[in-house]
């Protein structure tokens, strides 16, 4: 198995393009470390999902093998809540340094400079290596970007899926002009982009059916998994990194599903393929 990999920002970092999210992950150690393994070593996670502690037990033995994304909660964006923060995330973590440090939310009570400024410090005492955000328009981004002294913003971290291609009209191309990556969150649409697989691999046809037939997406989705060999999952993924700058971060608790999912890269749509989805799905 192949994850092919893409550039973060304008650094000299590669990451794979499948990532390994971690929101309300429940699967333990293992189904992340099996995802390294296989090539998907970005794992995201964040104060706020309480999985610091599990994505530390699995990265334990491996940590120079693994890109580790956390992010500070949109209500500790004060200067000294975000040191205080980091340093809770790295105790958690149970490492000395997060390779990408994301503001999670923007908060307009807190003026972007002063979170910036505290972004900017954790890069310098080594505590962060790259500063991000999450969920930044293109305006919040110009701002946070202007925030800046001396280190890039390389990513922002925004929902995009197949049945949430927004991003698309303003923050895609906003971020591809200037070298930010963008990584998409939800890129299965909470599971609901793989009916079939969401069973658990349990042959459930009279269900499968009856969520086709409520939604002919799925239905185009499985006839293109039927012609490439793939699962509607696998297709749904790929569709996301098909677009440059795209790096996708799917959340599974079960090693098969984590392991389907690393087989979502490696591999081409035809453009014939890809303008269907983008018919069947639209902006
Ligand atoms: N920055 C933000 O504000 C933000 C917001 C939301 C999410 N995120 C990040 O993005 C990650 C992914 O997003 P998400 O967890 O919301 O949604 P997602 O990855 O689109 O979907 C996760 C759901 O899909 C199921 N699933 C995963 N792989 C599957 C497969 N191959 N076939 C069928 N079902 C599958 C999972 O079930 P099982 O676990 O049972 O397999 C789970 O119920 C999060 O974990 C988090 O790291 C960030």
């Amino acid at each position: 198995m192949t994850i092919n990999q893409k550039q973060l920002g304008g650094t000299d970092v590669m990451l794979p393009e499948i990532g390994l999210g971690t929101w309300k992950y429940r699967g333990g150690a293992e189904p992340l470390r099996h995802g390294v393994k296989l090539g998907a070593f970005l794992i995201d996670t964040a104060e706020m999902y309480r999985t610091e502690d599990v994505v530390g037990e699995a990265v334990r033995g491996m940590r120079d093998r693994v890109f580790i994304a956390t992010k500070v909660l949109g209500g500790h964006l004060r200067y000294d809540q975000v040191l205080g923060a980091a340093e809770k995330s790295l105790r958690l973590l149970g490492v000395d340094c997060i390779d990408l440090y994301q503001v999670h939310w923007p908060n307009s009570r807190v003026p972007i400079s002063e979170t910036m400024r505290a972004m900017e410090r954790l890069v310098d005492t080594g505590q962060v290596r790259y500063i991000g955000v999450s969920n930044f328009s293109v305006e919040e981004m110009e701002e946070a970007r202007a925030a800046m002294t001396k280190h890039p913003i390389v990513s922002n971290q925004v929902v995009y899926s197949l049945k949430r291609r927004g991003i698309e009209r303003d923050v895609l191309p906003y971020c591809q002009r200037n070298r930010m990556t963008v990584l998409a969150y939800t890129p299965l649409a909470s599971g609901s982009l793989a009916p079939d697989s969401a069973s658990g691999g349990r042959k459930t046809p009279g269900r499968a059916a009856r969520l086709m037939g409520r939604n002919q997406g799925i239905e185009t989705l499985q006839g293109i998994a039927n012609e490439t060999g793939k699962t509607p999952a696998q297709v749904a993924l790929n569709w996301c990194v098909s677009h440059p700058g795209v790096i996708a971060i799917p959340k599974s608790n079960s090693l098969a599903r984590t392991e389907e999912n690393c087989g979502a890269s490696g591999w081409y749509l035809s453009s014939e393929q890809l303008d269907r989805l983008d018919h069947t799905f639209p902006v």
